[in-house]
């Protein structure tokens, strides 16, 4: 039985990695706003516990509640999209904020907070990215705020891949396809079982030569 921490559980594909581990009886610690989706996860067997990625104190108070932990996977997931405004469109400041802090600046604390329970298990690291997040494959400026910051969290994983690489822990950043949930929208292309099913596949055969790599829910490669 691994241990498996889903940051951002409360519905769409964190729900569904809890769903999919949960039901492999594996021990889930997972974390959500909402009280109902805490009892939804608590129904399913996971560990709730409430962490808003946007207050800083909450996710040094939670990280520090992780290092006695032993955590052979950890994925962090909780994203938003914010505007869906092209290049030329300045972002408001507000919006830039809610972007970058939950898509960067919480996966930053959340990374080095975790290492120590990851190191512990050489266990596997992975973020829930988006292909929009890749420079090189870019051919549209729709989203472009959403685009930066998921290119700055993939930044943040290779980064942490040369560190937590050569102590035993692989990192991977997942492009988890164009998935049907309230972010992906109902004219997506994949529902969240076949999503998370092949992340959950990818994580399963991961090893050394996985680590820092950016993969497609599929197993395909993509660039940076
Ligand atoms: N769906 C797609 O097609 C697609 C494609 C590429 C990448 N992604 C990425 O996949 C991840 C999951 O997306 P999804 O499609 O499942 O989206 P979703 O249905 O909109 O779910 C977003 C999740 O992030 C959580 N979240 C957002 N802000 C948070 C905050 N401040 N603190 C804690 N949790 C927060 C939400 O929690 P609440 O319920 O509390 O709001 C929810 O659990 C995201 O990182 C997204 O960027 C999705």
């Amino acid at each position: 039985m691994a241990t498996v921490l889903i940051l951002g559980a409360s519905r769409g594909i964190g729900m569904e990695f809890a769903r999919q581990y949960a039901a492999e009886g594996h021990r889930i610690i997972a974390t959500h706003r909402k009280p109902e989706a805490g009892e939804t996860l608590r129904a399913l067997g996971a560990k709730p516990i409430v962490l808003d990625m946007l207050d800083e104190g909450a996710v040094v108070e939670f990280g520090e509640t992780m290092a006695s932990e032993t955590i052979d996977i950890a994925i962090i997931n909780a994203g938003v999209a914010g505007p869906r405004g092209s290049a030329l469109r300045a972002p408001g400041g507000l919006d830039f904020d809610a972007v970058m802090h939950t898509n960067v600046r919480a996966p930053m604390q959340l990374i080095p907070a975790l290492s120590p329970a990851l190191i512990a298990a050489r266990g596997k690291l992975a973020v829930v990215s988006s292909k929009m997040g890749s420079v090189s494959l870019m051919t549209s400026t729709a989203s472009w705020l959403y685009r930066a910051s998921k290119a700055a969290l993939n930044s943040a994983l290779k980064a942490a891949s040369l560190e937590l690489g050569p102590q035993g822990v692989t990192c991977i950043a997942f492009h988890p396809g164009w998935v049907r949930t309230d972010m992906g929208g109902g004219s997506a292309d994949i529902d969240v079982q076949s999503s998370v099913s092949g992340m959950r596949r990818i994580l399963a055969a991961a090893n050394d030569s996985s680590n820092g790599k950016f993969i497609n829910y599929n197993g395909e490669q993509l660039s940076w």
